[in-house]
């Protein structure tokens, strides 16, 4: 066996689930799960359609490097979204489909990690947790840095040593994060570029939530923009994950995209040729139709603003509640353990929720994640303002 699989932690929902084990729920009570960040809205029709109308194609086998349609489609939102020049993306090289990005984020550091040189991965804290497992299956020690933005920066960044940044092969940054909701600001990303090249480590910038911000406020820029308004215009070390699951509702498609510097995109290539499988044609047919619409995108924006004000409107009078600056998730810290409150709010209101310190490590005795708690608002409106009222009961009787 592989040594390092006892490395690995179990996943948070497997935590979750052990610690409900043996809480009877509130059967008085419909259950409500904001558990999960699984999108609950409807898949557009123009996707399902798309998807139907190519159902012939399943008697072919699809390569690895998508069609040059999908390619052209993920190229042009790219550059249309993150005000790119389209002279610094090209279809062919600069951009690759991948089913889902869970599996690319994770390929990524078998791909890049050089595991003779006692190679760090550095992973925000709190954290999507496949960063972690990709680091321990890759040989690499993970370095958690806590990814709270301060004044306009990422201040923990630039506490880490020499010693650390010179081991760094890989470094995962989520922006918007989940489940903070916080995007990178441009100075951080900025300095981490300038870092990349100096101690040459590749950035891996999980952008999976850029779709789900406000719609009073501008689209969060990510690492690709910055990297060119620094006229890193190969993009070297950089490499930014775009999903179909959050944006479009439809975490079932298994579908986005990679972008990034030539150099590593063919590199990445190389490696899923043997480890990746292809993405299905139909699965590519409905992601063009996909990425060329931004309609159903602005409509699901509103949904999760109206969502995010209700709740917020509810549960603030007992729980200081922000509204993130993007994503669908509510980061609230408590008056209490998490893993108490999380209990509690099972068995007495049948609600799931996800204790924060399922989704972050300790580091010199601090875990980012405690006392709080993750509420992912992606059930319907209503089950989310009923939530709502059972957490703020909830707190009101203890
Ligand atoms: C931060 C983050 N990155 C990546 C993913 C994976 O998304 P997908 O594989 O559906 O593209 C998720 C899914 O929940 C996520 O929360």
């Amino acid at each position: 066996m592989n040594p390092n699989l006892i490395k690995l932690q179990a996943y948070p929902f497997e935590r979750l689930n052990e610690l409900i084990a043996n809480q009877t729920p509130n059967s008085q009570l419909s259950p409500i799960s904001l558990a999960i960040g699984e999108p609950k809205h409807a898949t557009p029709l123009i996707i399902k359609d798309a998807l139907a109308k190519s159902v012939d194609s399943l008697s072919k086998y699809p390569s690895t490097k998508g069609t040059s349609e999908l390619r052209q489609a993920c190229a042009q939102w790219l550059i249309n979204r993150f005000q790119l020049d389209e002279k610094n993306i090209n279809e062919n090289e600069n951009v690759l489909p991948v089913n889902g990005t869970r599996e690319a984020l994770f390929a990524l550091a078998q791909c890049v990690v050089h595991q003779g040189a006692k190679p760090v991965v550095l992973i925000p804290n709190p954290f999507y947790q496949i960063y972690e497992g990709a680091a321990l299956l890759a040989g690499a020690e993970p370095v958690y840095y806590d990814c709270s933005v301060v004044d306009g920066d990422i201040p923990a960044l630039w506490e880490i040593n020499e010693k650390v940044w010179n081991r760094c092969q890989l470094l995962y940054i989520c922006t918007p994060g989940n489940p903070t909701g916080e995007i990178a600001p441009a100075k951080t990303i900025k300095q981490l570029i300038t870092y990349s090249l100096k101690y040459d480590f590749v950035i891996a910038s999980d952008e999976c939530y850029s779709e789900i911000y406000s719609p009073d406020s501008s689209p969060p820029m990510g690492l690709l923009h910055h990297a060119e308004k620094m006229a890193n215009i190969s993009l070297k070390n950089c490499m930014a994950f775009y999903s179909l699951s959050k944006r479009s509702n439809a975490p079932g498609l298994r579908s986005g995209f990679i972008a990034g510097s030539r150099k590593l995109i063919q590199e990445f290539f190389k490696y899923r040729t043997y480890h990746g499988c292809a993405m299905s044609l139909s699965t590519q047919a409905a992601s063009i139709a996909a990425w060329s619409d931004e309609s159903h995108v602005e409509s699901n924006r509103q949904l999760y603003d109206q969502k995010f004000t209700s709740v917020i409107e509810i549960i603030n009078s007992i729980l200081e509640c922000q509204k993130p600056e993007a994503g669908f998730y509510l980061w609230p810290k408590l008056p209490l353990d998490e893993v108490e409150f999380c209990k509690l709010l099972y068995s007495k209101k049948n609600v799931l929720s996800l204790p924060g310190s399922y989704l972050a490590r300790e580091v010199n005795g601090y875990n980012p994640g405690k006392n709080r708690v993750r509420l992912a608002l992606v059930a319907e409106q209503e089950q989310c303002i009923q939530a709502a009222q059972r957490i703020r009961e909830l707190l009101e009787e203890l």
